[in-house]
């Protein structure tokens, strides 16, 4: 692949794959990447491990930091990969992780340091190393990636909502380069971009699968339950963002985010919906050619390609087998059934404050206490006050109402 280093003649966006950034202040460019893994035991950070292990001459995990879920394969992580540094959130699970670990690296082995409380994970953002990988879910994310930046890491970004909440924060504290996205569609826009130049992109298409409710009206989706909202038919990630992806706030936190990641503005960024999760978005150029990314719906390969960038890592996922028939299917989104994408759009547009206050949903809407805690996504409707500042068609009036003022209070 070829990246070059010289600078733009425009400001370059927060994630440019036209742009090299070098991680500060310097690292060994012949040995391994360093790297510290921010929410290792979720989702992400558990394929993220397997990508490391599978590659042990490319990466290695200086540290690791969860909240204090799991403290046993915390332990068991920071055994495999022999980590100096493990952040637990969570203090008062600090002796049960050094048990763990006593138990995981067994008599007379020496324990890694342990850093407990709520800025733990921010501190090892700050550790020594090449990239931070933020896989943390939730907003709790904006410290460690403004760590991370400050310091000069490269921020390999899963955690949407600390760019979301943290919008000019993270922008104007971001060298050019410095952030490649996670997310399946920022990966694949990060990928496709690579194919022209900034001036001669005309859109961002971003795909969503549709969720488990495809299809269905707003009026079918006021029976829906947590339980459905969890299957998620295409991709196995984490109860925030499996509930978020059913209702299509996760849809909406992603074309702010493509607005952040990218400097395009919100009517010149698409969604399609695209059942088999195949395509993972799309960029349209001025002369009327759409480069897409392909693959199949594995994060190992976004993780992969943001930990090893501008490399891409070896068998980091399996690919398509072409000698199989496959069916591509796109259709429309259905703004009426699904109006988070179009809050998303508008309270983007608006800024300040609204964007973090759109992620609000996404913290209230799962609990552990479900599923009688979680919300359906038909009662999921756009604050009036939202609607007032910028009619969209299709909002509906009726909506419950939510103070802008009451949600500031409510931020991080
Ligand atoms: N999963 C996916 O496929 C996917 C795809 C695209 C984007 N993302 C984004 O990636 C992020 C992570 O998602 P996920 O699905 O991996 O979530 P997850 O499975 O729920 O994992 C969250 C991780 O964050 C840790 N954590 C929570 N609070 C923390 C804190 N205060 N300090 C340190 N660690 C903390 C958790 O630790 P415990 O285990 O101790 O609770 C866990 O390791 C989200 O922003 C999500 O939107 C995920």
């Amino acid at each position: 692949m070829t990246v070059s280093s010289a600078p733009l003649a425009a400001p370059a966006p927060l994630a440019d794959p036209h742009v090299l950034y070098r991680p500060q202040p310097d690292g060994d460019p012949g040995g391994p990447r360093r790297i510290v893994i921010l929410g290792s035991t979720g989702s992400i950070g558990t394929q993220a491990i397997d990508v490391v292990l599978r590659n042990p001459d490319r990466f290695q995990v200086v540290a690791l930091s969860a909240a204090g879920g799991r403290v046993r394969l915390l332990a068991e992580q920071a055994h495999r990969l022999r980590v100096r540094t493990v952040g637990i959130a969570q203090a008062d699970k600090a002796a049960a992780l050094r048990e763990a670990l006593a138990d995981a690296y067994g008599p007379g082995e020496p324990l890694p340091e342990i850093v407990a409380g709520p800025d733990a994970a921010t501190e090892l953002a700050a550790l020594p190393c090449d990239s931070v990988l933020n896989g943390i879910t939730g907003s709790i994310g904006l410290a460690p990636t403004l760590a991370a930046l400050k310091a000069g890491r490269i921020l390999v970004l899963a955690n949407k909502e600390s760019l979301i909440v943290g919008g000019p924060l993270v922008t104007g504290l971001a060298a050019p380069g410095q952030v490649v996205p996670v997310d399946s569609e920022h990966s694949a826009l990060f990928q496709a971009l690579l194919g022209g130049a900034r001036s001669e992109v005309r859109k961002l298409i971003v795909t969503a699968s549709g969720g488990p409710f495809r299809g269905r009206t707003r009026a079918e989706l006021a029976g829906v339950t947590p339980r459905d909202a969890l299957a998620h038919p295409t991709w196995d990630m984490g109860p925030v963002i499996t509930i978020n992806s059913a209702t299509l706030v996760n849809k909406g936190l992603e074309v702010i985010e493509a607005h952040l990641l990218y400097d395009i503005p919100f009517d010149r960024i698409e969604v399609v919906v695209h059942p088999q999760s195949h395509i993972h978005s799309m960029v349209e150029f001025t002369d009327g050619s759409t480069l897409a990314q392909a693959s199949p719906p594995d994060m190992r390969m976004p993780i992969a390609l943001g930990l090893g960038w501008p490399d891409r890592v070896p068998d980091a996922a399996p690919a398509f087998d072409w000698s199989k028939a496959l069916t591509w299917e796109f259709y429309p989104l259905d703004d009426e059934a699904f109006p988070s994408v179009g809050l998303a759009r508008h309270v983007g547009g608006l800024g300040g404050t609204a964007p973090p206050s759109s992620t609000r949903p996404t913290r209230s809407a799962w609990t552990p206490s479900w599923p009688d805690g979680c919300r359906s996504p038909g009662s999921w409707t756009p604050s009036p006050r939202w609607s007032s500042r910028g009619s969209r068609p299709g909002w509906s009036s009726r909506a419950p109402p939510i103070g802008g003022r009451r949600r500031e209070r409510e931020l991080p």
